[in-house]
């Protein structure tokens, strides 16, 4: 114990949240043989309890696989090979494999989470229930963590912080306003989710355009299934009991999928604002933000965990080399080389939720929603750009 009642210890990474990029960033520096610390304010069971995304990318699978990670969710996830766009009252099938070579993987971030925490399970290398994280000095000297733990304030020494805690976290708010730019698009809608335990309606994703607004049926398992519809920001989810929710989707969708949808009792339901956020850059000095704390997405384009997945694998790939080699190249380029593949995913994210979503009453822009549609639908050119931006960019392409 210090002077000041503080537990001081030193790590070579200090990784703050233990959401699916810190999780991911510790096992494949762990790999490697360098030390981290992820400091958690969430119990691990709450973590691996949220309900969010539901699909990786190829080269996420891939990541994951070089971590030693992948294992269950190549037993356990659903490969797939398309999904179907739905408007005007028919459907449209994106085949991705035949236009990309690529595939996808249905595999839920919960699970992912009990995965990634299993690998670092052992003592002291994740710490949970931590109150009160503040980061300090990563711009000039020794990097440090403070933070209360099992009732007394600790410190953690670090040569580098990762600031993998999500929107939400203390890293990017801790960055002087006149050293960040953020870019920022709220949507004025957002997505009422349900989890039931009934059999998907399709064998792949459904995305339909409906003028009652946007609806997604996706799943996590072939017994379970994970739905969505567009509602309104001041929708209070206690106003959808699942009578609702259920006939508000049935509406959304073509008849022919309509009228085969299975309905249960909801085992989650909650209500998620849209936004696109980037920030700008994503490197301060030794604090590098990484995932969620870096940009937000909107899910139609299911590239938020992607993203935090590729972010991690620029920022691991520079902590090895730094270590290796002493060369802070790699570690220079951090924000630069993530920046670029964040752009695009944002871009077509952005482009996706503005095709697919009611977005107001203008005629003019539903006409112009539904000539899109159609020149989807007819040409394979569009087809093609759409599916190569929703199965992302393989590493070596950036
Ligand atoms: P997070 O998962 O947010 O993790 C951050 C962690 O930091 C959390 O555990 C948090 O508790 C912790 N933390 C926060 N503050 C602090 C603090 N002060 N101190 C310590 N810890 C802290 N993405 C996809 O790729 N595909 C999809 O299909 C998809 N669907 C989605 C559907 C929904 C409904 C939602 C909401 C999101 C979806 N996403 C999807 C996005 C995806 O869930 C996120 O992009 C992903 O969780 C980002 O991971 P992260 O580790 O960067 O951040
Ligand atoms: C999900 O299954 O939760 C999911 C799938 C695709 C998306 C967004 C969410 O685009």
């Amino acid at each position: 114990m210090s002077r000041r009642g503080v537990t001081p210890r030193s790590t070579q990474v200090a990784i703050i949240g233990a959401g699916p990029a810190g999780l991911l960033l510790s096992s494949l520096l762990a790999r490697e043989g360098i030390d981290s610390v992820v400091v958690e304010k969430e119990s691990r069971e709450h973590v691996q309890g949220r309900i969010r995304a539901g699909l990786l990318e190829w080269t996420t699978v891939e990541l994951l696989r070089e971590a030693g990670i992948s294992e269950r969710a190549m037993r356990e996830g659903l490969i797939h090979d398309g999904f179907d766009v739905a408007f005007a009252g028919g459907h449209h099938r994106v085949d991705l494999k035949a236009l990309t070579g690529k595939t996808m993987l249905v595999y839920g971030q919960n699970e992912l989470q009990k995965d990634l925490a299993e690998a670092r399970c052992e003592p002291g290398a994740v710490l949970w229930q931590v109150r009160d994280v503040t980061l300090h000095d990563w711009e000039n000297g020794t990097p440090r963590v403070s933070y209360t733990h099992a009732g007394s304030r600790h410190e953690l020494r670090c040569d580098f912080l990762a600031g993998c805690d999500g929107y939400h976290g203390v890293s990017r708010a801790g960055v002087p306003r006149q050293r960040i730019t953020q870019y920022e698009r709220v949507y004025p809608f957002g997505w009422l989710g349900l989890l039931a335990d009934v059999p998907p309606l399709h064998e792949e994703l459904v995305y339909a355009n409906h003028e009652r607004g946007f609806a997604l049926c996706s799943m996590r398992s072939r017994d379970r299934s994970r739905y969505y519809v567009q509602c309104s920001l001041e929708d209070k989810v206690e106003e959808w009991p699942d009578a609702r929710f259920w006939d508000e989707l049935r509406l959304r969708l073509p008849e022919r999928y309509g009228a085969r949808l299975v309905t249960g009792r909801s085992l989650e339901k909650s209500i998620v604002p849209l936004r696109s956020l980037v920030t700008e850059p994503m490197r301060f000095g030794r604090l590098f933000l990484v995932g969620d704390a870096a940009h937000i997405v909107p899910p139609t384009g299911a590239k938020g965990l992607n993203l935090a997945a590729a972010d991690v694998r620029v920022l691991s790939r520079g902590l090895i080399e730094f270590y290796r080699s002493r060369s802070a190249t790699l570690l220079e380029e951090y924000s630069t080389r993530a920046l670029s593949r964040v752009w695009k995913a944002t871009r077509f994210s952005w482009w996706f939720t503005l095709l697919m979503h009611r977005i107001s009453a203008d005629p003019f822009a539903r006409r112009m929603q539904s000539a899109e549609l159609e020149y989807l639908a007819r040409s394979a050119a569009a087809c093609r750009s759409l599916a190569e931006n929703y199965v992302g960019l393989s590493f070596e392409e950036l």
